[in-house]
């Protein structure tokens, strides 16, 4: 079975899908991190962010792989912490809106997430990737719910340069974000992770046979 978790920046992807993946026994697939990991080595390379082509072939070239579920690697290096920098944040939009990068990154998604039953948490997966998953969760919540969440989560930063890089950041990715018609949305902002879970895994209980 496929469980796709889609929403903004802030919306509590990963938190829940993390943690619905572990009750469920399923594995946890980040597609977030993998446009980070990208983002990471083109700037280790000194790739220009604007070319779509260049990046593509970068993304072909060194694939992502993910290691004891949550380390992601990419050209062998561990990059699991780097890709959460604030470098990072600021132009990973920049590189996931490239068509050529966001082929490549699709078919990596596709082949990870047909492994077996999986959680795949994302932008686009119920829409484009994981058109046909049994399941789909479209995550949101109040700008400023979602900024206080990342702040939460970036102990040392600025509370208002965070706040700002998700508004741009949310302006960027906008033309990747849509919900799927048959998603289920949920309004994060006054949940609890396990609640969001719960009902979450209620709707993966419901397509299970009995
Ligand atoms: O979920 P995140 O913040 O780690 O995602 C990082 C960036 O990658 C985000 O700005 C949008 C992009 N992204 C995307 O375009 N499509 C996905 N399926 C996942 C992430």
């Amino acid at each position: 079975m496929i469980v796709a978790i889609d929403g903004p920046a802030g919306a509590g992807k990963s938190t829940v899908a993390r943690r619905l993946a572990a009750r469920l026994g399923f594995r946890y697939l980040d597609t977030g991190a993998m446009y980070r990991a990208l983002t990471w080595l083109a700037l280790e390379h000194g790739r220009s962010l604007d070319d779509g082509a260049a990046l593509g072939a970068l993304a072909r070239e060194y694939p992502i792989t993910f290691a004891q579920q949550d380390l992601v690697l990419i050209d062998a290096v561990d990059v699991t912490s780097a890709i959460r920098d604030s470098r990072i944040d600021k132009v990973v939009s920049s590189v996931a809106r490239h068509p050529e990068v966001r082929e490549v990154m699709r078919e990596r998604q596709r082949e990870l997430g047909s492994l077996g039953d999986v959680v795949i948490e994302g932008r686009d997966i119920g829409t484009v990737v994981a058109p046909g998953a049994e399941v789909k969760v479209f995550l949101n919540a109040d700008e400023v719910e979602r900024a206080r969440r990342r702040i939460a989560e970036r102990p040392g930063r600025a509370a208002d340069a965070l706040a700002t890089d998700l508004r741009l950041r949310d302006e960027r990715d906008a033309a990747q974000m849509q919900a799927a018609d048959d998603a289920e949305r949920i309004d994060t902002t006054a949940l609890t992770i396990d609640e969001v879970v719960e009902r979450i895994e209620e709707l993966v209980r419901a397509r299970q046979p009995a």
